[in-house]
Protein backbone atom coordinates (compact mmCIF):
# COMPACT_ATOMS: atom_id res chain seq x y z
CA UNK A 1 0.00 0.00 0.00
CA UNK A 2 0.94 3.62 -0.44
CA UNK A 3 2.57 5.55 2.41
CA UNK A 4 2.25 9.05 2.23
CA UNK A 5 3.89 11.63 4.62
CA UNK A 6 2.65 15.06 5.23
CA UNK A 7 5.69 17.14 7.15
CA UNK A 8 6.16 19.97 8.54
CA UNK A 9 2.77 21.44 8.87
CA UNK A 10 0.40 22.77 12.03
CA UNK A 11 -2.59 19.66 12.80
CA UNK A 12 -6.02 21.72 13.65
CA UNK A 13 -8.43 20.26 15.25
CA UNK A 14 -11.77 21.32 18.15
CA UNK A 15 -9.17 20.96 20.86
CA UNK A 16 -5.57 22.96 19.70
CA UNK A 17 -3.31 23.28 17.07
CA UNK A 18 0.08 22.01 17.51
CA UNK A 19 3.14 21.49 14.82
CA UNK A 20 2.57 17.63 13.94
CA UNK A 21 3.63 15.30 11.15
CA UNK A 22 1.16 12.85 9.72
CA UNK A 23 2.06 9.25 8.47
CA UNK A 24 -0.91 7.53 5.95
CA UNK A 25 -0.92 4.18 5.07
CA UNK A 26 -3.10 3.57 2.16
CA UNK A 27 -6.58 4.91 2.95
CA UNK A 28 -5.62 5.70 7.11
CA UNK A 29 -3.69 7.74 8.96
CA UNK A 30 -1.74 5.36 10.62
CA UNK A 31 0.05 8.23 13.13
CA UNK A 32 0.27 11.55 13.87
CA UNK A 33 3.56 12.32 15.36
CA UNK A 34 5.90 15.22 16.79
CA UNK A 35 8.31 16.48 14.03
CA UNK A 36 11.32 14.39 13.21
CA UNK A 37 10.21 11.62 15.15
CA UNK A 38 11.39 8.31 13.13
CA UNK A 39 9.22 4.96 13.38
CA UNK A 40 11.78 1.81 13.92
CA UNK A 41 13.97 3.92 13.31
CA UNK A 42 13.17 5.02 10.38
CA UNK A 43 13.52 8.70 8.40
CA UNK A 44 9.55 8.95 7.60
CA UNK A 45 10.23 11.82 4.72
CA UNK A 46 12.74 9.31 2.83
CA UNK A 47 10.96 6.20 3.55
CA UNK A 48 7.13 6.93 2.21
CA UNK A 49 6.08 6.62 -1.23
CA UNK A 50 4.51 10.54 -1.12
CA UNK A 51 5.83 13.42 1.01
CA UNK A 52 3.96 16.37 1.17
CA UNK A 53 5.48 19.68 2.30
CA UNK A 54 3.22 21.63 4.43
CA UNK A 55 5.50 23.93 6.08
CA UNK A 56 3.82 27.25 6.66
CA UNK A 57 0.16 25.54 6.51
CA UNK A 58 -2.09 24.29 8.27
CA UNK A 59 -3.22 20.66 8.28
CA UNK A 60 -6.75 19.71 8.64
CA UNK A 61 -9.05 17.23 8.49
CA UNK A 62 -10.73 17.19 5.42
CA UNK A 63 -14.21 19.37 5.19
CA UNK A 64 -17.57 17.75 6.11
CA UNK A 65 -20.16 19.23 4.34
CA UNK A 66 -23.48 18.34 5.87
CA UNK A 67 -25.85 19.94 3.47
CA UNK A 68 -25.83 19.76 0.05
CA UNK A 69 -28.78 18.82 -3.23
CA UNK A 70 -26.94 17.68 -6.08
CA UNK A 71 -29.20 17.29 -9.11
CA UNK A 72 -31.72 18.32 -6.91
CA UNK A 73 -35.68 18.20 -8.23
CA UNK A 74 -37.43 21.65 -7.71
CA UNK A 75 -39.97 24.01 -8.72
CA UNK A 76 -39.62 21.84 -12.55
CA UNK A 77 -35.95 21.77 -13.17
CA UNK A 78 -32.85 19.92 -10.89
CA UNK A 79 -30.07 21.86 -9.41
CA UNK A 80 -27.66 22.47 -11.82
CA UNK A 81 -24.82 20.48 -10.22
CA UNK A 82 -24.41 16.25 -10.92
CA UNK A 83 -22.69 14.52 -7.92
CA UNK A 84 -19.62 14.38 -10.72
CA UNK A 85 -19.34 17.95 -10.63
CA UNK A 86 -20.65 19.11 -7.49
CA UNK A 87 -18.14 16.60 -5.52
CA UNK A 88 -15.55 17.71 -8.00
CA UNK A 89 -16.14 20.92 -6.97
CA UNK A 90 -16.45 20.44 -3.33
CA UNK A 91 -12.81 18.64 -3.85
CA UNK A 92 -11.57 22.11 -5.15
CA UNK A 93 -12.94 23.96 -2.16
CA UNK A 94 -11.43 21.65 0.80
CA UNK A 95 -14.55 19.31 1.56
CA UNK A 96 -13.85 15.53 1.32
CA UNK A 97 -17.75 14.25 2.58
CA UNK A 98 -20.62 15.76 1.63
CA UNK A 99 -24.36 14.55 3.33
CA UNK A 100 -27.01 15.01 0.12
CA UNK A 101 -30.06 14.75 0.49
CA UNK A 102 -32.67 11.76 -0.96
CA UNK A 103 -35.99 12.89 -1.50
CA UNK A 104 -39.09 10.98 -0.95
CA UNK A 105 -41.90 13.07 -2.67
CA UNK A 106 -45.88 12.11 -1.83
CA UNK A 107 -46.92 8.44 -3.18
CA UNK A 108 -43.85 7.63 -3.24
CA UNK A 109 -41.94 4.76 -1.97
CA UNK A 110 -39.26 5.67 0.49
CA UNK A 111 -36.70 2.63 0.06
CA UNK A 112 -37.10 3.15 -3.54
CA UNK A 113 -36.11 6.71 -3.62
CA UNK A 114 -32.74 6.39 -1.88
CA UNK A 115 -32.32 3.64 -4.20
CA UNK A 116 -32.76 6.31 -6.94
CA UNK A 117 -30.03 8.81 -5.01
CA UNK A 118 -27.91 5.57 -4.85
CA UNK A 119 -28.05 5.04 -8.42
CA UNK A 120 -27.06 8.67 -9.11
CA UNK A 121 -24.19 8.85 -6.74
CA UNK A 122 -22.80 5.53 -7.18
CA UNK A 123 -19.44 5.86 -9.38
CA UNK A 124 -19.92 9.92 -10.07
CA UNK A 125 -18.44 10.68 -6.73
CA UNK A 126 -14.76 12.63 -6.30
CA UNK A 127 -15.41 12.10 -2.61
CA UNK A 128 -16.98 10.12 -0.03
CA UNK A 129 -20.77 10.63 0.36
CA UNK A 130 -23.75 9.91 2.94
CA UNK A 131 -26.90 10.58 2.51
CA UNK A 132 -29.87 11.92 4.53
CA UNK A 133 -33.34 10.91 3.94
CA UNK A 134 -35.93 13.75 2.93
CA UNK A 135 -39.72 12.57 4.60
CA UNK A 136 -42.48 14.56 2.21
CA UNK A 137 -45.18 11.93 3.02
CA UNK A 138 -45.20 10.98 6.71
CA UNK A 139 -47.62 7.92 6.96
CA UNK A 140 -47.15 4.11 7.94
CA UNK A 141 -45.27 2.92 5.34
CA UNK A 142 -42.50 6.18 5.38
CA UNK A 143 -42.44 5.50 9.56
CA UNK A 144 -41.48 2.09 8.42
CA UNK A 145 -39.06 2.92 6.27
CA UNK A 146 -37.44 5.43 8.69
CA UNK A 147 -36.37 2.12 11.35
CA UNK A 148 -35.39 0.61 7.65
CA UNK A 149 -32.78 3.29 6.51
CA UNK A 150 -30.97 3.27 9.97
CA UNK A 151 -29.85 0.18 9.23
CA UNK A 152 -28.62 0.92 6.14
CA UNK A 153 -26.44 3.77 7.29
CA UNK A 154 -28.69 6.14 6.56
CA UNK A 155 -29.68 8.28 10.01
CA UNK A 156 -30.99 11.36 9.70
CA UNK A 157 -34.41 12.28 8.52
CA UNK A 158 -35.39 15.85 7.15
CA UNK A 159 -39.12 17.09 7.47
CA UNK A 160 -40.30 20.28 6.03
CA UNK A 161 -43.10 23.41 8.08
CA UNK A 162 -42.71 24.59 4.92
CA UNK A 163 -43.51 24.33 0.95
CA UNK A 164 -46.91 23.52 1.56
CA UNK A 165 -47.92 20.38 -1.31
CA UNK A 166 -44.67 19.62 -1.70
CA UNK A 167 -42.79 18.59 0.97
CA UNK A 168 -45.15 20.04 3.97
CA UNK A 169 -45.66 17.50 7.09
CA UNK A 170 -48.35 19.40 9.31
CA UNK A 171 -47.82 19.07 13.14
CA UNK A 172 -49.38 16.11 13.42
CA UNK A 173 -47.48 14.12 11.21
CA UNK A 174 -43.99 15.99 12.62
CA UNK A 175 -44.79 14.28 15.82
CA UNK A 176 -45.24 11.12 14.64
CA UNK A 177 -41.77 10.73 12.58
CA UNK A 178 -40.51 12.69 15.57
CA UNK A 179 -41.46 9.73 17.64
CA UNK A 180 -40.12 7.12 15.25
CA UNK A 181 -36.71 8.67 15.31
CA UNK A 182 -36.98 8.96 19.36
CA UNK A 183 -37.59 5.10 19.12
CA UNK A 184 -34.87 4.73 16.45
CA UNK A 185 -32.45 6.77 17.62
CA UNK A 186 -32.38 8.71 14.26
CA UNK A 187 -31.85 12.55 14.06
CA UNK A 188 -34.50 14.83 13.15
CA UNK A 189 -33.84 17.44 10.66
CA UNK A 190 -36.65 20.41 10.08
CA UNK A 191 -36.50 23.26 7.62
CA UNK A 192 -38.52 25.56 10.11
CA UNK A 193 -40.48 28.19 8.28
CA UNK A 194 -44.48 28.45 8.57
CA UNK A 195 -45.44 27.51 5.04
CA UNK A 196 -48.90 28.19 5.44
CA UNK A 197 -48.87 31.40 6.42
CA UNK A 198 -45.64 32.00 3.97
CA UNK A 199 -47.81 30.72 1.44
CA UNK A 200 -50.37 33.40 2.01
CA UNK A 201 -47.57 36.44 2.24
CA UNK A 202 -46.44 35.09 -1.05
CA UNK A 203 -49.61 34.97 -2.90
CA UNK A 204 -50.80 38.83 -1.47
CA UNK A 205 -47.32 40.05 -2.29
CA UNK A 206 -47.72 38.58 -5.98
CA UNK A 207 -51.10 40.41 -6.33
CA UNK A 208 -49.75 43.71 -4.82
CA UNK A 209 -47.67 43.34 -8.40
CA UNK A 210 -44.45 43.17 -5.65
CA UNK A 211 -43.26 40.12 -7.71
CA UNK A 212 -38.79 41.04 -7.89
CA UNK A 213 -36.79 38.44 -6.06
CA UNK A 214 -36.15 41.47 -2.83
CA UNK A 215 -40.03 40.46 -2.45
CA UNK A 216 -39.12 36.64 -1.57
CA UNK A 217 -37.45 37.90 1.61
CA UNK A 218 -40.26 39.61 2.65
CA UNK A 219 -42.95 37.00 2.23
CA UNK A 220 -40.81 34.82 4.53
CA UNK A 221 -40.26 37.70 7.64
CA UNK A 222 -38.04 36.13 10.70
CA UNK A 223 -41.11 35.44 12.60
CA UNK A 224 -42.18 33.01 10.81
CA UNK A 225 -38.62 31.49 11.31
CA UNK A 226 -38.66 32.19 14.89
CA UNK A 227 -42.52 30.45 15.54
CA UNK A 228 -41.90 27.38 13.46
CA UNK A 229 -38.11 26.96 15.20
CA UNK A 230 -40.02 26.88 18.74
CA UNK A 231 -42.94 24.80 17.79
CA UNK A 232 -40.15 22.44 16.46
CA UNK A 233 -38.45 22.41 19.30
CA UNK A 234 -41.57 21.67 22.10
CA UNK A 235 -42.92 18.95 19.68
CA UNK A 236 -39.42 17.48 19.83
CA UNK A 237 -39.40 18.12 23.58
CA UNK A 238 -42.55 16.40 23.66
CA UNK A 239 -41.57 13.24 21.99
CA UNK A 240 -37.67 13.06 23.34
CA UNK A 241 -36.40 12.80 19.36
CA UNK A 242 -32.93 14.97 19.35
CA UNK A 243 -33.66 18.12 16.62
CA UNK A 244 -31.02 19.52 13.78
CA UNK A 245 -32.36 22.48 12.84
CA UNK A 246 -30.85 23.42 9.07
CA UNK A 247 -29.94 26.47 7.19
CA UNK A 248 -30.98 28.70 10.33
CA UNK A 249 -31.07 32.43 9.09
CA UNK A 250 -32.77 34.70 11.44
CA UNK A 251 -31.27 35.74 14.79
CA UNK A 252 -34.85 35.20 16.72
CA UNK A 253 -34.43 31.46 15.23
CA UNK A 254 -31.33 31.05 17.03
CA UNK A 255 -32.37 32.87 20.47
CA UNK A 256 -35.08 30.17 20.31
CA UNK A 257 -32.35 27.20 19.79
CA UNK A 258 -29.87 28.54 22.26
CA UNK A 259 -32.23 29.13 24.89
CA UNK A 260 -34.25 25.48 24.56
CA UNK A 261 -30.29 24.44 24.83
CA UNK A 262 -29.94 26.91 27.85
CA UNK A 263 -32.82 24.34 29.56
CA UNK A 264 -30.81 21.24 28.48
CA UNK A 265 -32.62 20.45 25.30
CA UNK A 266 -31.42 18.56 22.39
CA UNK A 267 -31.42 20.76 19.96
CA UNK A 268 -29.01 22.07 17.55
CA UNK A 269 -28.51 24.88 14.55
CA UNK A 270 -26.87 24.72 11.12
CA UNK A 271 -26.59 27.74 9.68
CA UNK A 272 -24.89 28.48 5.86
CA UNK A 273 -22.45 31.20 4.93
CA UNK A 274 -24.54 32.93 2.99
CA UNK A 275 -26.27 34.05 5.91
CA UNK A 276 -23.26 35.16 7.74
CA UNK A 277 -22.34 37.39 4.67
CA UNK A 278 -25.00 37.97 2.50
CA UNK A 279 -28.49 40.31 3.07
CA UNK A 280 -31.99 41.24 2.20
CA UNK A 281 -30.83 44.60 1.39
CA UNK A 282 -27.66 44.02 -0.58
CA UNK A 283 -28.09 40.75 -2.53
CA UNK A 284 -31.78 40.17 -2.75
CA UNK A 285 -32.52 43.70 -3.34
CA UNK A 286 -30.24 43.95 -6.17
CA UNK A 287 -31.36 46.11 -9.20
CA UNK A 288 -34.16 44.13 -11.68
CA UNK A 289 -33.55 40.44 -11.67
CA UNK A 290 -29.97 40.34 -10.09
CA UNK A 291 -31.81 39.19 -6.73
CA UNK A 292 -32.84 35.93 -8.17
CA UNK A 293 -29.18 34.50 -7.58
CA UNK A 294 -29.70 34.87 -3.99
CA UNK A 295 -33.35 33.39 -3.65
CA UNK A 296 -33.30 30.25 -1.04
CA UNK A 297 -35.39 29.61 1.54
CA UNK A 298 -34.99 30.31 4.68
CA UNK A 299 -34.33 33.87 3.28
CA UNK A 300 -31.00 35.92 3.58
CA UNK A 301 -31.74 38.45 6.14
CA UNK A 302 -31.99 42.30 6.56
CA UNK A 303 -28.18 43.69 7.55
CA UNK A 304 -29.76 46.82 9.44
CA UNK A 305 -31.91 43.94 11.45
CA UNK A 306 -28.31 42.41 12.45
CA UNK A 307 -28.69 39.16 12.12
CA UNK A 308 -25.59 38.31 10.33
CA UNK A 309 -23.87 39.72 13.37
CA UNK A 310 -25.74 37.91 15.80
CA UNK A 311 -25.07 34.69 14.05
CA UNK A 312 -21.32 34.81 14.40
CA UNK A 313 -21.71 35.24 17.71
CA UNK A 314 -23.80 32.11 18.02
CA UNK A 315 -20.72 30.54 16.32
CA UNK A 316 -18.48 31.39 19.41
CA UNK A 317 -21.27 30.72 21.87
CA UNK A 318 -21.63 27.12 20.47
CA UNK A 319 -24.99 27.85 19.42
CA UNK A 320 -24.62 26.80 16.29
CA UNK A 321 -23.16 23.96 15.70
CA UNK A 322 -22.42 23.38 12.22
CA UNK A 323 -21.64 25.14 8.93
CA UNK A 324 -23.58 23.28 5.63
CA UNK A 325 -23.93 24.71 2.48
CA UNK A 326 -26.86 23.77 1.27
CA UNK A 327 -25.31 23.48 -2.11
CA UNK A 328 -28.53 24.12 -4.61
CA UNK A 329 -27.28 25.73 -7.69
CA UNK A 330 -29.78 26.72 -10.67
CA UNK A 331 -28.21 28.73 -13.38
CA UNK A 332 -29.35 32.04 -14.02
CA UNK A 333 -30.22 31.56 -17.31
CA UNK A 334 -33.54 29.11 -17.73
CA UNK A 335 -33.56 28.27 -14.33
CA UNK A 336 -33.65 31.34 -12.24
CA UNK A 337 -35.29 32.53 -14.53
CA UNK A 338 -38.35 30.99 -14.28
CA UNK A 339 -39.23 33.55 -12.06
CA UNK A 340 -39.49 36.73 -13.94
CA UNK A 341 -42.62 38.31 -13.07
CA UNK A 342 -43.18 36.28 -10.20
CA UNK A 343 -40.31 35.54 -7.67
CA UNK A 344 -42.48 32.87 -6.18
CA UNK A 345 -41.46 30.22 -9.53
CA UNK A 346 -38.01 30.90 -8.52
CA UNK A 347 -35.95 28.01 -8.21
CA UNK A 348 -34.73 28.02 -4.38
CA UNK A 349 -31.15 27.31 -4.01
CA UNK A 350 -27.52 29.15 -3.40
CA UNK A 351 -24.36 27.14 -5.04
CA UNK A 352 -21.19 27.33 -2.40
CA UNK A 353 -19.79 24.14 -2.10
CA UNK A 354 -16.64 24.78 -2.99
CA UNK A 355 -16.04 28.01 -0.81
CA UNK A 356 -17.53 26.90 2.44
CA UNK A 357 -13.90 26.48 3.77
CA UNK A 358 -12.17 29.56 2.58
CA UNK A 359 -15.40 31.68 3.55
CA UNK A 360 -15.86 30.17 7.07
CA UNK A 361 -11.72 31.08 7.39
CA UNK A 362 -12.57 34.94 7.28
CA UNK A 363 -14.27 34.59 9.99
CA UNK A 364 -10.67 33.56 11.56
CA UNK A 365 -9.26 36.38 9.81
CA UNK A 366 -11.00 38.80 10.77
CA UNK A 367 -11.41 37.23 14.34
CA UNK A 368 -14.84 36.29 14.83
CA UNK A 369 -13.78 32.92 15.70
CA UNK A 370 -10.97 30.66 16.58
CA UNK A 371 -8.98 28.40 13.94
CA UNK A 372 -10.10 25.69 16.15
CA UNK A 373 -13.48 26.86 16.11
CA UNK A 374 -13.69 27.03 12.09
CA UNK A 375 -12.09 23.08 12.20
CA UNK A 376 -14.91 22.24 14.35
CA UNK A 377 -18.27 23.61 12.69
CA UNK A 378 -16.55 22.88 9.42
CA UNK A 379 -15.43 19.53 9.95
CA UNK A 380 -15.57 17.66 13.34
CA UNK A 381 -18.89 18.49 14.64
CA UNK A 382 -20.53 17.52 11.01
CA UNK A 383 -18.73 14.25 11.57
CA UNK A 384 -19.73 13.81 14.79
CA UNK A 385 -23.76 14.91 14.45
CA UNK A 386 -23.95 12.49 11.29
CA UNK A 387 -22.37 9.42 13.16
CA UNK A 388 -19.20 9.22 10.79
CA UNK A 389 -16.93 10.08 14.23
CA UNK A 390 -14.11 9.42 14.34
CA UNK A 391 -13.64 8.11 10.80
CA UNK A 392 -13.90 11.85 9.23
CA UNK A 393 -13.72 14.77 10.44
CA UNK A 394 -10.64 14.60 12.92
CA UNK A 395 -6.95 14.37 12.12
CA UNK A 396 -6.30 11.42 14.37
CA UNK A 397 -4.44 8.03 13.81
CA UNK A 398 -7.21 5.50 12.58
CA UNK A 399 -9.18 7.87 10.96
CA UNK A 400 -9.79 8.12 7.21
CA UNK A 401 -6.79 9.77 5.19
CA UNK A 402 -8.62 13.00 4.72
CA UNK A 403 -6.82 15.82 5.01
CA UNK A 404 -6.38 19.71 3.30
CA UNK A 405 -3.55 21.32 3.07
CA UNK A 406 -4.32 24.59 4.00
CA UNK A 407 -1.71 27.44 2.85
CA UNK A 408 -3.25 30.71 5.14
CA UNK A 409 -0.72 33.53 3.29
CA UNK A 410 -2.49 32.41 -0.03
CA UNK A 411 -5.37 34.67 -1.63
CA UNK A 412 -8.48 33.45 -2.99
CA UNK A 413 -10.82 35.24 -5.67
CA UNK A 414 -14.17 33.81 -6.27
CA UNK A 415 -15.98 34.12 -9.61
CA UNK A 416 -17.56 32.45 -12.28
CA UNK A 417 -14.56 32.21 -14.51
CA UNK A 418 -12.63 29.87 -11.70
CA UNK A 419 -14.81 28.53 -10.16
CA UNK A 420 -15.90 24.63 -10.89
CA UNK A 421 -19.33 24.60 -10.04
CA UNK A 422 -21.85 23.97 -12.65
CA UNK A 423 -23.23 27.70 -12.27
CA UNK A 424 -23.24 30.76 -14.43
CA UNK A 425 -22.66 32.99 -11.54
CA UNK A 426 -21.31 32.92 -8.48
CA UNK A 427 -23.06 34.19 -5.09
CA UNK A 428 -19.63 35.60 -4.21
CA UNK A 429 -18.37 37.13 -7.40
CA UNK A 430 -15.60 39.04 -7.20
CA UNK A 431 -14.49 38.49 -3.52
CA UNK A 432 -11.07 38.08 -2.58
CA UNK A 433 -10.23 36.16 -0.04
CA UNK A 434 -6.95 35.25 2.93
CA UNK A 435 -5.88 31.77 2.89
CA UNK A 436 -6.18 29.19 0.17
CA UNK A 437 -6.75 25.11 -0.42
CA UNK A 438 -3.09 23.93 -1.32
CA UNK A 439 -3.97 20.22 -1.37
CA UNK A 440 -6.57 17.90 -0.59
CA UNK A 441 -6.34 14.34 0.19
CA UNK A 442 -9.30 12.05 -0.19
CA UNK A 443 -8.79 8.45 1.88
CA UNK A 444 -4.82 8.76 0.93
CA UNK A 445 -5.15 9.90 -2.71
CA UNK A 446 -4.16 13.35 -3.28
CA UNK A 447 -7.31 14.34 -5.41
CA UNK A 448 -6.16 18.28 -5.63
CA UNK A 449 -2.54 19.19 -6.00
CA UNK A 450 -1.49 23.04 -6.04
CA UNK A 451 -4.03 24.03 -8.78
CA UNK A 452 -3.99 20.83 -10.30
CA UNK A 453 -7.40 18.54 -9.90
CA UNK A 454 -5.84 14.56 -9.62
CA UNK A 455 -9.59 13.42 -8.73
CA UNK A 456 -11.85 10.57 -10.47
CA UNK A 457 -15.09 10.22 -10.51
CA UNK A 458 -16.22 6.87 -8.84
CA UNK A 459 -12.98 7.09 -6.40
CA UNK A 460 -15.44 8.76 -3.82
CA UNK A 461 -17.63 5.77 -1.65
CA UNK A 462 -20.81 5.90 0.29
CA UNK A 463 -20.40 6.31 3.90
CA UNK A 464 -23.12 4.08 5.63
CA UNK A 465 -23.51 6.52 9.11
CA UNK A 466 -23.65 5.10 12.75
CA UNK A 467 -26.25 6.85 14.77
CA UNK A 468 -25.09 10.31 16.13
CA UNK A 469 -22.95 10.27 18.79
CA UNK A 470 -23.55 13.08 22.06
CA UNK A 471 -26.13 14.58 21.08
CA UNK A 472 -26.27 16.15 24.35
O1 LIG B 1 -33.42 27.29 -0.87
C1 LIG B 1 -33.06 26.18 -0.49
N1 LIG B 1 -32.62 26.04 0.73
N2 LIG B 1 -33.10 25.13 -1.34
C2 LIG B 1 -32.79 23.80 -1.00
C3 LIG B 1 -33.91 23.07 -0.35
C4 LIG B 1 -33.93 23.27 1.15
O2 LIG B 1 -34.96 23.66 1.68
O3 LIG B 1 -32.94 23.03 1.82
ZN1 LIG C 1 -34.69 23.37 3.71
ZN1 LIG D 1 -31.24 22.23 1.79
ZN1 LIG E 1 -1.52 28.28 -2.01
Amino acid sequence: MTTTFVHGGVVVSPTGSQPLDVLIDGETIVAVLQPGSTLLGADLASSSDVVVDATGKYVIPGGVDGHTHMEMPFGGTFASDSFETGTRAAAWGGTTTIVDFAIQNPGMRVQDTLAAWHDKAAGSCSIDYGFHQIIGDVDSDSLKAMSELVSEGVTSFKLFMAYPGVFYSDDGKILRAMQTAAETGALLMMHAENGIAIDVLVEQSIARGDTAPYFHGTSRPWQLEEEATHRAIMLADVTGAPLYVVHVSAKQALEQIATARGKGRNVFAETCPQYLYLSLEEQLGAPGFEGAKWVCSTPLRSRAEGHQDELWRYLRTGDVSTVGTDHCPFCLKDQKEMGIGDFSKIPNGIGSVEHRMDLMYQGVVSGKITLEKWVEVCCTTPARMFGMYPRKGIVSPGADADLVIYDPNGRTTIGVETHHMRMDYSAYEGMTVDGHVDTVISRGTIVVDRGEYLGRAGHGQFVRRDLSQNLV
